[in-house]
């Protein structure tokens, strides 16, 4: 057996195949420090509240971080910025290792294959993928895995391009970053990232309005729909604001790398939107939109949305590790992969 692991700045999501299922685990990448004099030891007693202590502190990691930080006032801290282990918190690494290992198990033998998303290096910051990706590999390495970096931008293209001959553009739209790629037969022939996402444009519209971010996030994840009929001057309104900036600047710099790449003409291919951000209502007609009014020196025949972007990138990078481990470890064009699929752990939003 193989595994495929998603490790985003928000969410980290692992793919496992069980006979013809792909089960999905998935928690918050994200935790919160609270004193243990305050806190009721029978709180920590559900066995499944994944926590670290450590003198006379608790670390409540994951999906229940949230809860526990509103119970007591606190604020939640993320072990990953801009799509990699943060350089500004210094508890990282032992909360990143927790949450991994709650997600992806203990391998079903010993080496087992496990292909784990790794973004592209951002082309608008200085910031480098190198050392996220070598902790990773060495974290779960001692996991008992044989880990292998897949890029983000690919595994979209692992997941969601199979009937196209792993041929077109995937776009991946997290939290941390936006990834790109564009794959002809399986073959990447462009990929990169941007530094901005879903965390951009919460800090942007919370800046425009004078709002929480937090408050921002969840009225975005709340049933947000980008049809600029609504809320001008409101957070709604905003939020439509930096999202059209982000599509802009995210087709953009496509144009730009395109250019770079010489990337032959007569090209024509789908794209696949997916991620975190690409959720609310009307996000597909508007990166169409936009698109049809950019310079791209190929040409689109399709946009295509997914029913479940969170899972795209986790797939993927399961799809990709299967196909190798089929292939006997020489890379290979992946089968697709069967349907249908089911959920060990609900979807947290
Ligand atoms: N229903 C939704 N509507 C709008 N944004 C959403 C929704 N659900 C999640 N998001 C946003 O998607 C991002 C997380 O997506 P994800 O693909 O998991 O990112 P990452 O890979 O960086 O962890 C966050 O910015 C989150 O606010
Ligand atoms: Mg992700």
């Amino acid at each position: 057996m193989a595994k495929g692991l998603d490790v985003g700045t928000m969410n980290i999501l692992s793919a496992s195949q069980d006979g013809s299922e792909t089960v999905f685990v998935q928690q918050r990448n994200s935790f919160v420090e609270i004193d243990y004099s305050d806190m009721a030891e029978q709180m920590l007693s559900r066995s499944d509240v994944l926590h670290i202590r450590k003198d006379d502190k608790v670390y409540v990691v994951g999906d229940d971080a949230l809860n526990f930080a509103n119970i007591f006032g606190k604020e939640t801290r993320r072990p990953m910025q801009h799509g990699i282990l943060s350089s500004e918190e210094s508890s990282a690494i032992p909360m990143i290792k927790l949450i991994i290992e709650q997600v992806v198990g203990s391998p079903s033998r010993p080496n087992e294959r496990l292909f784990y998303s790794s973004p592209a290096d951002p082309i608008d910051s200085d910031l480098s993928t190198l050392y996220h990706d070598k902790t990773l590999e060495s974290m779960l390495g001692d996991m008992g895995y044989d880990p292998e970096p897949i890029n983000e931008g690919m595994a979209v293209i692992y997941s969601e391009l199979a009937d196209n001959n792993f041929t077109g553009l995937g776009v991946s739209f997290g939290a941390g970053m936006t990834n790109i790629c564009l794959a002809y037969y399986a073959v990447p022939v462009m990929q990169f990232s941007i530094a901005r996402g879903g965390d951009w444009i919460d800090q942007q519209t919370a800046q425009a309005t004078g709002t929480a971010v937090d408050k921002v996030t969840s009225i975005k994840e709340d049933d947000f729909q980008l049809d600029f009929r609504t809320d001008v001057g409101g957070v709604e309104g905003a939020l439509s604001i930096y999202y059209e900036n982000l599509l802009d600047y995210v087709i953009e710099n496509i144009e730009r790398e395109v250019d770079e790449e010489d990337i032959e003409e007569g090209l024509d291919v789908p794209v696949v939107v997916t991620g975190g951000t690409s959720s609310p209502k009307g996000f597909e007609e508007l990166f169409e939109h936009h698109l049809e009014d950019s310079t791209i020196p190929f040409s689109v025949n399709e946009v295509r949305s997914i029913d479940r972007p969170l899972y795209s990138v986790a797939r993927g990078s399961l799809v990709a590790a299967r196909s190798e481990e089929e292939s006997g470890g020489s890379a290979s064009e992946p089968e697709p992969e069967p349907e249908p699929e089911a959920e060990a752990a609900p979807e947290s939003n």
